[in-house]
């Protein structure tokens, strides 16, 4: 379970401060799949990288399981970081590793000896479906492809909880999917509770269970997928919902 209280997040800027994150209260119960959408500069990754403190909340508390992440030292972050994957839009692989290096590195970090580090690597290739891909680098690979990389990496150190920042979207749809359903997988399989970023209504439709619409910094709505379809509370939520409708129904006017 993750019980995010009060967060508040502002940046300064020269133009003055960014208040990306006012006051986030949230609930994410273990073993879901949790979505969070909204606009650009919503504050979406801001609330996302505050979760495993990439981001230093400016006051609020995140609990992760029995864990208060806003009260872990630095060695202690370290080690709590381990059970929180991440995957990115751009995938952020090591260009120069191999996929197995790619995957190993995490397991390096931790100070596994190789030939645990081999025998992992090897099990998490075969969950993301690329075993014929040990050797290659990430520039031989598609864009989805590199995704089930950085899945294989996120999932590397057996995290508690996988948290995804528009992981999907600099793919084609028939690949997002492929993507979404391995997530899917994973999170059935493993019991990992996923907090999704995404800012497509289709990838909260396919997996989300539960939903928290964020607008401006703030949380405006929440619950469950299949009410926030059916009975959208606010303009923000209508216009998301309203957009579905027109890619459902190729209604574009462009
Ligand atoms: N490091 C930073 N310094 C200053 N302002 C920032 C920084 N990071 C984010 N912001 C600002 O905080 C707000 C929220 O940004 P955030 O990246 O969380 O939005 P987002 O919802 O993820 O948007 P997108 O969908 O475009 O990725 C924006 O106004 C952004 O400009
Ligand atoms: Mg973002």
């Amino acid at each position: 379970m993750i019980i995010i209280k009060g967060l508040s997040k502002a940046f300064d800027t020269p133009d003055g401060k960014v208040y990306a994150l006012r006051n986030i209260n949230l609930q994410i119960e273990a073993g879901d799949i949790f979505g969070i959408i909204g606009f650009s500069g919503a504050g979406k990754s801001t609330l996302i990288r505050c979760l495993n403190r990439l981001e230093e909340p400016d006051s609020g508390s995140i609990q992760i399981g029995d864990q208060e992440i806003t009260s872990l030292d630095k060695r202690q972050l370290r080690e709590a970081r381990k059970h929180i994957g991440m995957i990115f839009q751009h995938f952020n692989l090591f260009d120069s590793k191999t996929v197995f290096e790619n995957i190993a590195f995490p397991l390096e970090v931790a100070g596994l000896p190789k030939y645990r580090i081999k025998e992992r690597v090897e099990q998490l290739l075969e969950l993301v479906e690329l075993t014929e891909k040990t050797n290659a680098h990430p520039s031989q690979l598609s864009g989805g492809q590199k995704q089930r990389v950085g899945i294989a990496r996120a999932l590397a150190n057996n995290p508690a909880v996988l948290l995804s920042d528009e992981a999907t979207s600099a793919l084609d749809p028939k690949t997002t999917y492929a993507i979404l359903e391995l997530l899917q997988n994973i999170n059935r399989k493993l019991n990992l509770t996923i907090v999704l970023i995404t800012h497509e209504m289709d990838v909260l439709r396919r997996i989300c269970n539960q939903v928290a619409v964020i607008e401006d910094g703030e949380i405006t709505e929440m619950g469950s997928v299949k009410d926030l379809f059916a009975n959208p509370q606010t303009d923000t939520t209508r216009l998301f919902v309203q957009s579905d409708y027109e890619l459902q129904h190729n209604n574009y006017v462009i």
